[in-house]
């Protein structure tokens, strides 16, 4: 695992967004897996800065989303596809039929979530997926508990999640209780993870997810069992780690030899 930790929050951006760019020049037609929530929005601020000075196009990108909330259609302003076209792929140069977000007006969700992952199959698989983390250690929806081989599926949102995420909405009784999400093990056939986090409420679950046991109850833990991860820290979510020197360490041995070391 890589751990890039920069002061900012602009810094992890940058550094992000960088990394998602080298990607997509050796592979135009890259497989991108992307995330909703405040943590992403400076990576695609940046991406979208890139496109419109023309550094990358993403005319032949393909994208996956992690998850959406069920029961809000597209066009409703909390939904998650709503989020990427007006906080992305409404400023890129990206065709919006490539752009793949879980439908959440499926009323089949179990046939919905089997045709998702056929997608993605379909697709090739995916190549970079972009990540958040909840300050409970999920990664996607999959909340404690989750399995760690789960597949695209309906999950029940937790507490914590409902709480954490009702800043979005008018109240707490509006954030739906449920959402399809890529399951744990969808996640982890990426062929490339980057795990993006800041701010001092996700301390404990980047701690617990890069140096605690690889367990469901977090689940960004199983990150662990990935050869290609890299996270991008900001100070505060990176306060609770122990072993900072060693990951700093590795970025200047990195900076020496010209390569990335997982
Ligand atoms: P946030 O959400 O980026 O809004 O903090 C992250 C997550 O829940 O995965």
């Amino acid at each position: 695992m890589r751990v890039i930790i920069r002061k900012t929050y602009e810094e992890i951006s940058k550094e992000a967004a960088n990394l998602v760019k080298s990607r997509i020049e050796k592979k135009p037609d890259l497989v991108l897996g992307l995330a909703t929530g405040s943590t992403p929005l400076g990576l695609y601020k940046e991406l979208i800065r890139m496109n419109k000075e023309n550094l990358i196009s993403f005319k032949r990108v393909k994208t996956f989303n992690l998850d959406e909330y069920y029961g809000l259609s597209g066009d409703h302003p909390q939904s998650y596809r709503y989020f990427m076209n007006t906080n992305l792929f409404d400023h890129i140069d990206i065709d919006k039929s490539n752009t793949m977000v879980p439908d959440g007006t499926a009323e089949d969700w179990e046939e919905f979530c089997r045709y998702y992952e056929n997608q993605i199959k379909k697709a090739g698989g995916i190549d970079l997926q972009v990540l958040g983390i909840g300050s409970d250690g999920h990664i996607a929806f999959n909340e404690p508990g989750s399995s760690l081989s789960s597949r695209t599926r309906l999950v029940a949102l937790d507490a914590q999640t409902i709480e954490d995420n009702s800043r979005f909405f008018q109240d707490k009784s509006q954030v739906p209780r449920f959402a399809l999400s890529m399951g744990v093990g969808t996640i982890l056939e990426a062929k490339e993870i980057i795990l993006v986090a800041n701010g001092k409420n996700k301390a404990y679950a980047i701690a617990q997810a890069i140096e605690g046991p690889v367990t469901s109850l977090i689940s960004a833990s199983a990150l662990q069992m990935h050869q290609r991860v890299t996270f991008f820290l900001d100070e505060q979510a990176a306060s609770e780690l122990k072993r900072v020197n060693y990951y700093k360490f590795v970025e200047e041995a990195e900076k020496k030899i010209g390569k990335e070391i997982f």
